[in-house]
């Protein structure tokens, strides 16, 4: 009896322990590989012994069943209307990763009703202690239901390509975490870089700028080759470093992961990261 107590305690202690580290995947434009490297981040941060939750977060256009090539009966618009737990979602995807799958067609998290957004908060909650990695991938621009899962999380990766356009959109989503003093981790990662080089000028320019005018630190999250291989992956649904693991645009995937994997500073505990969604509503 007392060794069942105590183990029920030690079990309880080691699930309030663990907190995942929340990464939010954006970016300015649309099209620029948020999906691609939501999913295949992932999948690496599995293979390095990590356990990750994938989340499709992007309200309009949610696709990385598509992309992973999951068959989901349920999404997040289940939960949202009560006819689901959110545990009932969780779907096994490609290469041991697990995954919510989004809900196409809801415009903004912003229009929900409070009622809606708390359910969908409490939902989530619970599973901030089952991973140690939460990926969220969201939608483009700065709505604000695409910056309350940025300003919660622990470290926001922003994803730009080398074009002009989408650097610009990519700063103006910078500038706009930056003024919400929010805490989260800005990141800057340069997807389909012709080479290293264009890669490492699109970054500086960027962060230097930011350091410059609004007095913001942009860390470096590295680039990914622009490689014919991740069409080509996307066209057979099947996720890249699954399909052509040694290709160019897979060892980048690889080295993100090796990059994100060290992260080591303890998550946020105080207030765990969907409550700290639902107060930027407030
Ligand atoms: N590194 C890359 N090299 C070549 N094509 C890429 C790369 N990353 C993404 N793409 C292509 O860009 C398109 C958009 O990618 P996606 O991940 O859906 O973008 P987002 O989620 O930002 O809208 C996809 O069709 C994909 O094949
Ligand atoms: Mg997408």
């Amino acid at each position: 009896m007392l060794v069942d107590q105590a183990e029920k305690l030690r079990l309880m202690v080691r699930q309030t322990k663990k907190t995942a580290h929340i990464l939010a995947v954006t970016s300015g434009k649309g099209g620029v590989g948020k999906s691609n490297i939501s999913a295949n981040l992932a999948i690496c941060l599995t293979a390095a012994g990590k356990s990750v939750l994938l989340i499709d977060a992007d309200l309009g256009l949610a696709n990385l069943d598509v992309l992973l090539n999951v068959r989901a009966r349920y999404n997040l618009s289940h939960v949202i209307a009560g006819k689901r737990s959110i545990e009932q979602i969780v779907q096994n995807a490609p290469g041991g990763v697990r995954l919510i799958c989004g809900a196409s067609g809801l415009s903004d998290l912003a229009d929900l009703t409070p009622f809606q957004r708390q359910r969908i908060v409490q939902e989530l909650t619970a599973l901030e202690h089952q991973a140690d990695f939460i990926i969220i991938d969201t939608g483009a621009g700065i709505s604000s239901g695409v910056l309350s899962f940025c300003e919660a999380a622990d470290q926001t990766l922003v994803v730009t390509t080398p074009e002009p356009p989408s650097i610009t959109d990519a700063y103006a989503v910078i500038k706009r975490l930056a003024q919400g003093h929010s805490g989260t981790k800005i990141s800057l990662l340069v997807n389909m870089a012709p080479n290293r080089s264009e890669a490492r000028k699109v970054y500086q320019r960027l962060a230097q700028t930011a350091a410059k005018f609004i007095s913001t630190v942009v860390y470096d999250a590295g680039y990914v080759l622009r490689d014919e291989h991740v069409p080509e992956a996307v066209n057979q649904s099947e996720p890249l470093v699954l399909a052509y693991p040694r290709c160019p645009a897979g060892y980048c995937f690889l080295a993100l992961a090796g990059k994100l994997g060290r992260v080591s500073e303890p998550a946020n505990v105080k207030s765990g990261f969907f409550h700290r969604v639902m107060n930027w509503f407030y």
